[in-house]
């Protein structure tokens, strides 16, 4: 069979530009999404008389027929037939005739696309959010299992204050919170129906866009025929989620990659989420997180591709637009082995308790606690922050740390020091101390895990 298109054309097009011009290697994973919608909108042209209802059946098992064989690999697609919606299109007239011709009646493969992306993205929204569930729960059990976990916080990468395990996990959770709130977001603005508006200006048959909405469960219609057809904005807002959520595993897996290191020797990963070395015997490297890190540039990249790739373009639909699916498939699948790859790597760390905690030794993390205890003495922030300062010079002069000096070393830098200093200076009591909303005491971490633990709760219940 010739193109479907190739009325008006006197040869055949040349054997470059039909690869060229070819986008069936890509957007051929959305071939259900091609029949879902052409089923729904054969119903709905059959519905209101456009053509007979006999036809529409005819047609409809067609497409069942094709969609069941394409599931079952016995037919498959050429690039001669450009792209998924002309190869459905043409498999369909081989399948049942001459009537398959009527499938395309008042559509435009234009709409066509746009209703196939916002199903195909819409469906992986949910498969991402259920990944990053998944993520949620690992980090849950986690982080229960490490409230009373002690390791020192950081800032400019500098030891800094006293810190559970939990309470560093938690943090994560937070961000997963929101890249999963985004992907919600994204969904809804994602779920407008854009078949009918045609090539850009709808057409002249009697048709029912409601119907066709409903049927396909979209939440409302695109009501400008042409923006409908050229906007690609929810692609651009998937890209964007999706850059975010490599944003955050890739701070994550910098995390994990100190860790590992003998200079931190934080956690220990698990053999089968770590790497050998071709020729150091002894090396056990953290390729998994090294990798999630670095697919983080490419996730970037197909963001700023996409960006560039609709700046230019005057409205409404242009074959520049057949670029949005191979980078947002990319991002899509990337983000996905990296979300499921990278959260079973932190299921299965070993959490090197003893080393966290002799961490926290080094560094005077508890300086602040101690600087606190005399503002309570009545002494102003500011002088007890230079008293301290002062103390932590000496220290590191004898090679002390705050809690080694003597009262009458701590009287000679105050006089209101007591023995409760030493109380103050240990560092479990300067965590469990820090007991404000959002802080790490073990009270406070208990209340978020319990917050979690519903959130994954009410999340699973509202996918069913
Ligand atoms: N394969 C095309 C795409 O992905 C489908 C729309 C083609 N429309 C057209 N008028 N050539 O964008």
């Amino acid at each position: 069979m010739g193109k479907l298109w190739g009325g008006r054309f006197q040869k055949d097009t040349s054997k470059e530009v039909n690869d060229f011009n070819s986008s069936i290697d890509i957007d051929k994973v959305m071939y259900k999404e091609d029949i879902e919608g052409s089923i729904a909108h054969v119903t709905m042209i059959s519905n209101c008389g456009i053509i007979s209802l006999e036809e529409g059946k005819t047609i409809i098992a067609g497409l069942k027929s094709i969609l069941n064989k394409i599931e079952n690999g016995e037919l498959s697609f050429t690039s001669d037939n450009e792209d998924i919606h002309m190869n459905i299109e043409t498999l369909l007239i081989k399948e049942i005739g001459e009537v398959g011709k009527k499938l395309h009646t008042a559509r435009s493969r234009n709409d066509q696309v746009a209703l196939d992306i916002r199903m195909y993205l819409k469906g992986e929204i949910e498969n991402l959010k259920s990944r990053i569930l998944d993520f949620q729960k690992i980090i849950l059990k986690k982080a229960s299992e490490n409230l009373y976990t002690i390791m020192p916080g950081y800032t400019h990468l500098q030891r800094a204050q006293g810190i559970t395990f939990a309470h560093h996990l938690m943090a994560y959770s937070e961000m997963l919170k929101r890249d999963y709130e985004r992907l919600e977001d994204c969904y809804k603005r994602m779920n407008s129906m854009p078949l009918g508006s045609g090539a850009l200006a709808t057409t002249t048959y009697p048709i029912n866009r409601v119907m066709v909405k409903e049927l396909l469960n979209f939440d409302r219609l695109g009501v400008n025929s042409i923006d409908a057809v050229a906007d690609r904005d929810f692609v651009l807002e998937l890209a964007n989620d999706l850059s975010m959520i490599m944003m955050h595993l890739s701070r994550f897996s910098e995390e994990i990659i100190l860790w590992c290191s003998s200079e931190f020797s934080f956690v220990e990963l698990d053999d089968a989420y770590s790497t050998g070395s071709s020729i150091m015997p002894q090396k056990k490297n953290p390729d998994v997180a090294e990798l999630v890190r670095g697919k983080t540039g490419r996730v970037y990249g197909n963001q700023v591709a996409l960006l560039t790739m609709m700046k230019g373009i005057p409205l409404a639909y242009n074959k520049d637009m057949q670029e949005d699916k191979e980078l947002i498939f990319d991002s899509i699948n990337t983000v996905k082995i990296c979300l499921s790859t990278f959260s079973k790597m932190i299921d299965t760390l070993t959490v090197k308790e003893e080393n966290m905690k002799k961490a926290c030794k080094e560094g005077f993390i508890n300086a602040t606690d101690l600087a606190d205890y005399l503002v309570k003495k009545n002494i102003a922030f500011r002088d007890a922050h230079k008293i301290l300062g002062e103390m932590v010079f000496y220290c590191i002069e004898n090679k002390k740390h705050l809690e080694d000096l003597s009262l009458e070393e701590l009287k000679s830098f105050s006089e209101v020091f007591t023995e409760e200093a030493y109380e103050v200076l240990d560092i479990v009591n300067c965590v469990e101390n820090r007991d404000v909303i959002g802080g790490p005491s073990s009270k406070q971490v208990t209340i978020r895990l319990k917050e979690l633990k519903d959130y994954i709760v009410k999340k699973e219940m509202d996918k069913e």
